[in-house]
């Protein structure tokens, strides 16, 4: 499995309304911290959100998080 590229060393902080969200693996991205299908071509897919209500989330940006699509403080161990 190859390493997913660090989009940002840090979450993305968002207000998201009931509704599926992709949550962008792979790091390569244009649109972060969703998937905009540029992983076609590596061992990435994106992780699919649902949400039944509005919520703000902590979508990991460093696409190490163990938590994913969460961000669970793995961004502060990277080089
Ligand atoms: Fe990264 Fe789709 S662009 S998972
Ligand atoms: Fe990836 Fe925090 S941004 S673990």
């Amino acid at each position: 499995m190859s390493e997913p590229i660090i989009a940002q060393k840090s979450p993305y902080a968002v207000e998201l309304e009931p509704g599926n969200y992709f949550w962008c693996k792979c790091g390569k991205s244009a649109n972060q911290p969703y998937c905009d299908g540029s992983h076609k071509g590596t061992d990435f897919a994106p992780v699919k959100i649902t949400l039944d209500e509005p919520k703000k989330v902590f979508l990991c940006g460093c696409k190490h998080s163990a938590n994913a699509p969460y961000c669970d403080g793995t961004h502060n161990k990277l080089d």
